[in-house]
């Protein structure tokens, strides 16, 4: 039957659905806040550690707690030995991203204080993950290789710590800096999709490892955390500088996206691509090999015409399209991108599920649950008539 009602397609743009007291993204002005504080002004002065401090009990860490939060996250590095054996069962090409919704959902399975829904159990979790996340990765990423997972090390911090699990060597203060920054940009960014699909889950009052599984699912798809990993294998494809107006020209006449570019609520470019393109252009240097981060700028400025050219309006870089080449120059394989995405943004999924749970009036999440307008059939003014089988 033809269907005369429009069609509602809104993906919830300049909808607000709740309140929040963790993050604040001004898509017009280009600034991205952490409980007051401009990501920007964060980045290369405080760790991935304090940052997760910052983000979960909503003040910056003195010198004390700041010991003690590392210390506990040290502490939770290891995960069961059960998982590790269930791990080396997985087919070795299952995507990255899979293997660590699957593992983070049986973490569960070892987690009494899965079965407890209160502020303390939640934020002893939040650690937990924040913590076994990082293993997670590497381990699947050595085991997929057919090498055994190197053991988390009490002497490196959570940056370092990640990449030596990875490799199996340790980083140099240079790389791991590097690192570190990645993960403070990269931990929060208030209502986009996976934090969304996290806060949803939470209303239930479903555990936090329920709903950090429901955030991976989400930041794997390739508009978001997905993109990183793919602007990577689109700069693989172009390949040269020579090719860059080609690319841009077929993908713009199919109808096709840039990955890396455009953003949801930015109206400008990215604060976080800011301060990750001279990173991408420094490791590029470091490793004598500035290819991708020129083949990277280039694609930029041309998008940027050939979008004001062709659709009469501005296009910009996210926070995906620098932090591309810099992972790759850093020697992460591509598909490890989006995981690393999610090593970050745990931080953010915690605070927020701890947010939507004990955060507002206390104990009382308001169980999401919006509206859709029913576009399919009717027969007639009334509802159809059951028809037997036989009738059919
Ligand atoms: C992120 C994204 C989904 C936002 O989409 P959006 O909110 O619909 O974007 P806008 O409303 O600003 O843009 C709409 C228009 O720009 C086009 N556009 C947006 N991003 C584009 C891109 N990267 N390449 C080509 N065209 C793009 C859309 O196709 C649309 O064109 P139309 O008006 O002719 O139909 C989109 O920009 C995208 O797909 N980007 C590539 C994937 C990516 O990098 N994701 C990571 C996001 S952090």
């Amino acid at each position: 039957m033809e269907n005369e009602k429009s069609i509602l397609n809104t993906g919830l743009r300049g909808v607000t659905i709740a309140s929040t007291k963790i993050s604040d993204v001004d898509g017009a002005r280009g600034k991205l806040v952490y409980r007051g504080y401009q990501a920007k002004d964060l980045a290369g002065k405080i760790s991935f550690e304090e940052l997760v401090f910052l983000l979960l009990y909503e003040r910056l860490p003195k010198d004390k707690e700041l010991k003690q939060i590392d210390s506990d996250l040290k502490n939770e590095r290891g995960i069961p030995p059960e998982l590790l054996s269930a791990l080396e069962t997985r087919p070795r090409d299952a995507l990255p991203m899979d293997i660590l919704q699957a593992a983070i959902s049986m973490l569960a399975h070892h987690d009494p204080d899965s079965r407890e829904y209160s502020r303390e159990a939640a934020l002893r979790i939040a650690l937990k993950l924040i913590a076994k996340i990082p293993t997670i990765v590497a381990a699947w990423e050595r085991i997929r290789n057919n090498r055994k997972p190197v053991k988390p090390s009490p002497d490196l911090g959570h940056a370092a710590n990640f990449l030596y699990m990875m490799t199996g060597e340790k980083p140099d203060d240079e790389r791991t800096g590097f690192f570190d920054v990645c993960l403070v940009l990269h931990a929060e960014h208030s209502f986009n999709a996976s934090t969304f699909a996290a806060r949803e889950v939470a209303s239930t009052k479903a555990h936090m490892y329920a709903a950090t599984a429901a955030g991976v699912g989400s930041l794997s798809g390739a508009l978001h955390g997905g993109a990183n990993t793919r602007v990577m294998e689109m700069l693989l494809n172009i390949e040269s500088a020579e090719k860059v107006d080609e690319y841009i020209e077929n993908i713009l006449n199919s109808g096709g996206v840039i990955m890396g570019l455009g953003h949801a609520v930015y109206q400008i470019d990215d604060p976080r691509a800011l301060i990750l393109a001279p990173m991408s252009k420094k490791m590029g240097e470091r490793t004598g090999n500035l290819k991708w981060y020129e083949l990277s700028k280039s694609l930029e400025h041309k998008a940027k015409e050939a979008f004001r050219e062709k659709k009469g309006r501005d296009i910009y870089v996210n926070v995906d399209f620098y932090s591309a080449s810099l992972y790759y120059y850093m020697g992460i394989p591509v598909d490890l991108f989006t995981p690393i995405f999610a090593i970050s943004r745990i931080a953010g999924w915690a605070a927020h599920v701890i947010e939507e749970q004990f955060g507002g009036a206390a104990d009382k999440p308001a169980l999401y649950r919006p509206e859709s307008d029913y576009i399919g059939d009717y027969c007639g003014a009334e509802e159809c008539s059951f028809v037997p089988m036989d009738d059919r």
